[in-house]
């Protein structure tokens, strides 16, 4: 098979925000996995387990999403602030989680979370059960500056800086969970809450810097989410429209058909439904783009220049991932193991965004710590990197690149490729989704390229996974390259696998 690469033809900037990751209270996410308390036997810092720190810190992720998900529809910002022995204890239900809840973890933790990693908080207020005001005191409280109670109360918990939190997520999933509201009633409610946020301007003349996030559909429903995104948009275009930057669509990649499958035992029909079953986001990313133009196409003119027109909103998928059938009954809830099964989908959705960087700006994988498509995995003191980690780790170079002009040749379906420019790097994604078959390709680029690295992740056996007695059983490994200027290149790729190749352009 042959793959063509013009590296000067691009089609766009991958925002480096396509790799986000979504933290939430779900089973052991944060609990007893990001956060183990200062008192642990666990090394930690200032109550956080020192290794997922050391992971996140090594991964810089730009973009963290929290409190939730659907936890953030009934969740009290206020539950989680102040002196931790004084919180309220309460019980938390959601998916199954059924713990009790101490609110440990709360705004101020996930703030310092965020600076410890170097990432950008995305905050999702409570629609639901939660208040326009709940949510302005939430939002004082964590960006105002100056001699206010809530900046004050921010300050006596330990941080006179405000937080400047730009991403503020409005509701989860109203479709279900979050209310189980029609895009009219949301759109609605969405007027309501944007309108109520406070600007953090000091001049009418500042810009807006807040980037408001509207629930989107739900991906998984081919009919219902193209009927809901069209009704939304067309509630919002009946009259003046609210500031909404972001669309938030969610995609699980739902495997549920045969009970015998598990993370870690499945045949090559399980191995090939999962496979083919990440490859609908794509469409998915195409069919909302569509709509979300034509919806705004439709928006009216204003009819005085004091009004302002929608005319851009951001596609945003802020929870994708593998759901296997096992997550509903594991304990803690919604845990997972990840194989080279999900390493791949992994890389195919990373490349999905990349592929798709004048669509979609943001994305948050579900979850990035013992839950679902996990990075993390912890077993009491262990602390486990899976294979997701690795593609997300080889996969850094594409933030902030260029999508390079990219042609497949005789396609062969188990084959996907990406590559990107940056700084005369060109980086080349090679997966081969095939199970149990090793391939060859051919690489070809428009002029001569120098190859500088070469790192694969492939494992033993397919169902393997890293374990606290094996932890590095699938690891990513660097292969040795020739760096004689060539145009045209031959690679193996193993069955089931990772790779990323970097050259440098000649010229
Ligand atoms: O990621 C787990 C859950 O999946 C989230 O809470 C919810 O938004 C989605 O349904």
């Amino acid at each position: 098979m042959l793959i063509s690469i013009d590296p000067a033809r691009t089609a766009g900037t991958i925002n480096p925000a396509v790799h986000g990751q979504f933290i939430e209270f779900l089973g052991s996410c944060i609990t007893d996995g990001i956060w183990v308390g200062e008192d642990s036997e666990i090394p930690n810092i200032r109550g956080f387990r020192s290794a997922v720190i050391d992971a996140m810190k090594a991964l810089r992720p730009p973009l963290v999403r929290w409190p939730g998900g659907c936890y953030a529809d009934t969740y009290h910002w206020r539950d989680g602030i102040g002196p931790r022995s004084e919180r309220p204890v309460g019980y938390n239900e959601n998916f199954a989680t059924f713990e009790v809840d101490t609110h440990e973890f709360g705004t101020d933790e996930f703030m310092d979370f965020c600076r410890l990693i170097d990432a950008e908080p995305w905050l999702n207020i409570n629609l639901m059960s939660g208040s326009t005001s709940e949510m302005r005191e939430w939002m004082e409280y964590c960006n105002r500056e100056g001699e206010t109670d809530a900046a004050r109360e921010r300050a006596t918990n330990g941080s006179v800086t405000p937080y400047k939190v730009k991403y503020w997520g409005i509701g989860n999933e109203v479709w279900a969970g979050g209310g189980f509201m029609t895009p009219g009633a949301y759109a609605d409610e969405y007027r309501k809450f944007a309108t109520a946020m406070p600007s953090f301007k000091t001049s009418v003349f500042d810009e807006d810097h807040l980037f408001r996030i509207a629930s989107g559909p739900d991906g998984n429903k081919p009919l219902e989410r193209v009927t809901w995104t069209r009704d939304f948009f067309d509630r919002l275009a009946e009259y003046r429209q609210p500031g909404i930057q972001g669309y938030d669509l969610h995609f699980y990649n739902w495997n549920l058909d045969n009970p015998e499958d598990t993370p870690v035992d499945f045949t090559e029909a399980d191995w090939n439904r999962v496979i083919r079953g990440s490859l609908e986001l794509e469409d998915v990313i195409l069919e909302q783009g569509r709509l979300i133009r034509e919806g705004l196409a439709r928006m009216p003119e204003p009819e005085s220049d004091m009004d302002t027109r929608l005319t851009e909103v951001q596609l945003v998928v802020g929870e994708w991932g593998n759901w296997h059938r096992t997550a509903f009954t594991e304990r803690p809830a919604l845990f997972q193991q990840v194989t080279m099964r999900d390493a791949i989908t992994t890389a195919i959705t990373l490349d999905i965004f990349h592929r798709n960087c004048d669509l979609v700006s943001m994305a948050c994988v579900a979850q990035t710590v013992n839950v679902l498509n996990a990075l993390i995995i912890t077993d009491g003191p262990s602390t486990v990197l899976t294979p997701n980690y690795d593609v997300f780790m080889m996969y850094r170079d594409h933030r902030g690149a260029e999508a390079a002009d990219l042609r497949l040749g005789d396609g062969d379906p188990d084959v996907f490729s990406f590559a990107s420019v940056k700084d005369g790097q060109v980086v080349v994604n090679l997966v081969n989704a095939s199970m149990l078959l090793p391939k060859t390709i051919e690489l070809e680029f428009e002029s001569a390229v120098v190859a500088t690295g070469r790192e694969v992740l492939v494992a033993g056996h397919p169902t393997d996974h890293n374990t606290p007695g094996d932890p590095d059983r699938v690891r990513r490994a660097t292969v040795a390259v020739d760096g004689t200027p060539v145009s045209r290149v031959s690679i193996e790729l193993p069955a089931a696998s990772v790779s990323v190749l970097r050259f440098s352009l000649t010229a």
